[in-house]
């Protein structure tokens, strides 16, 4: 009998291709499939020699090349070309096989598929890939939601084939049906945070210290050697010493200021509402993108009044200020994000362990960050932590840096500079240190116009003003 693939994966366009490539290297036997045959031949012709492959023409003939239970990971387009393949596999697999959606799905799509294959017995796996085409080759950082049964036979495979890092997988099972989805969608949100946090960092020091692109391009190199030691800041860096060869200016001022925001930092801050969670950072770095794609707007309102940008006058320490702006509102964001992670699970009955998800985004993916092995103590140490921000050693640092924080925000004000994401995070972070917030005004507000009640502080129960008839008491309602 001919030998039998241990997985298979279909769809062998970038990601899918170097995800196969990926399982080869590692000793397992890939079988092969796209719906042109194209993909497949050039993927065994360029690097057949990487390992054992079973390239596969058909449905049925990649199904007879699997092992039972059968394994196939689909990495398509995400949307409806998902159900097509699905439609197309589901009826020739058998109970207890296993199917993989590791594209960029919805979570919400993932539960209905996840809910209609477990009629027919199957395990539908949506699994989170994060690391884009290098990850998927080199070792992506792998979120799998799905049945515990599943992780049982794909576990192994797929933390073999993830980033490692201090020796430990950057793969875990994340949850139940659209768990994985909605983490790496979480993922992608405090990515959206995390690059305006540190495009408004570099605006500042452009803005408020006059320094150049080649010279911020170093002060990010001082910074990725500390506290904020990160492949974004890595990359930052690199991007901002990039000199265009055709002009001789600095890259970053011949690119177009205008950034695309769709998918899952959109789908990010749709859910946060729906869920009643207050991920002001994703949400502000998405409409953030909006505004610089908003080019008839921006035009029309280029001539609005406000302070012109001049450097300051003594600017010794104050990119240190702006580090200590840039960690702690990078602490909140991250706050929100796993706070958003903490009310999906609740709402959709996932048990899902913050720390080890933060465990698994050190490494393959874009987030990665020495950052994220103090998330992950901090969770080790409080399992049921309110939000990071109260926990130890965040608390310390976010503490010692809000002088700088406040100052550089003060600054970025008065030279007219946007930092939406500084401000949001300090509004935050200031809004849950208040003691009286003026949303008790909101209630009357509410109550006066819409009768809609209010509760007091002093009594139990709900109560009415009615405010038609002024003098007369409050009623219980
Ligand atoms: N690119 C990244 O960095 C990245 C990172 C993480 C996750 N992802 C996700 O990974 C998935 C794959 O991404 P990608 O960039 O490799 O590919 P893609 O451009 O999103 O999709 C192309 C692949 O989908 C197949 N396809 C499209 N419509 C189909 C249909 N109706 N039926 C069957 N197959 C269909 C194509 O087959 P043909 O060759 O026959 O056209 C091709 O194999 C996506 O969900 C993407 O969002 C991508």
């Amino acid at each position: 009998m001919s030998k039998k693939a241990s997985i298979g994966v279909t769809g062998l366009a970038v990601m899918g291709r170097n995800l196969a490539r990926n399982l080869a290297r590692h000793g397992h036997t890939v079988a092969l499939h796209n719906r042109s045959e194209e993909r497949t031949r050039a993927l065994v012709d360029q690097f057949g020699d990487e390992g054992d492959f079973i390239p596969a023409y058909s449905a049925q003939e990649f199904v007879d090349a699997l092992e039972r239970p059968r394994q196939v990971v689909i990495m398509v387009k995400a949307g409806a070309p998902t159900d097509a393949v699905i439609d197309e596999f589901a009826p020739l697999l058998e109970p207890g096989d296993v199917i993989v959606d590791a594209g960029n799905a919805h979570f919400a799509d993932t539960r209905r598929r996840e809910a209609a294959l477990r009629e027919q017995g199957l395990h539908f796996v949506g699994t989170g890939v994060s690391g884009g085409e290098e990850g998927a080759l080199h070792g992506p950082s792998i979120m799998p939601g799905g049945s515990p049964e599943s992780y049982q036979s794909l576990g192994p495979l797929f933390e073999d084939i993830s980033a490692k890092v201090d020796g430990s997988p950057c793969c875990t099972h994340v949850g139940a049906d659209g768990a994985g989805h909605f983490v790496k969608m979480v993922h992608n949100g405090i990515e959206y945070a995390d690059m305006q946090l540190i495009a408004e960092s570099f605006d500042l020091l452009r803005g408020a210290a006059g320094y150049s692109p080649a010279e911020i391009a170093e002060v990010f190199r001082t910074w990725n050697t500390g506290r904020l030691d990160s492949y974004l800041i890595e990359i930052t860096a690199d991007v901002l010493a990039h000199v265009d060869a055709s002009t001789g200016k600095p890259f970053v001022d011949i690119v177009a200021d205008q950034a695309e925001q769709k998918g899952t930092g959109r789908w990010t801050v749709q859910i946060g509402l729906d869920l009643g969670v207050p991920i002001s950072g994703i949400a502000e770095a998405v409409f953030a993108r909006s505004l610089s794609g908003s080019s008839e707007l921006r035009s029309a309102a280029r001539d609005l009044g406000g302070p012109t940008r001049a450097p300051l006058a003594d600017v010794s320490g104050f990119a240190d200020k702006v580090e200590q702006a840039l960690y702690a509102s990078k602490v909140v964001a991250y706050a929100q994000g796993f706070n958003q992670i903490q009310a999906g699970g609740a709402e959709y009955g996932w048990d899902i362990d913050l720390g080890r998800v933060a465990a698994i985004w050190r490494g393959g993916c874009i987030i990665r960050a020495k950052f994220l092995n103090d998330i992950t103590s901090a969770y080790e140490a409080e399992p049921g932590l309110p939000t990071l921000l109260t926990s130890g050693g965040f608390r310390k640092a976010v503490e010692e840096a809000q002088d700088a924080w406040r100052s550089v925000i003060s600054t970025a004000v008065s030279l007219g500079i946007p930092t939406p994401g500084f401000s949001t995070a300090l509004a935050y972070y200031d809004g849950l240190r208040a003691d009286r917030l003026p949303a008790a005004l909101v209630q009357g507000q509410r109550d006066f116009f819409g009768a809609h009640t209010y509760r007091r502080v002093d009594r139990e129960g709900s109560f009415h003003t009615a405010w038609a008839e002024p003098g007369r008491p409050e009623v219980s309602a």
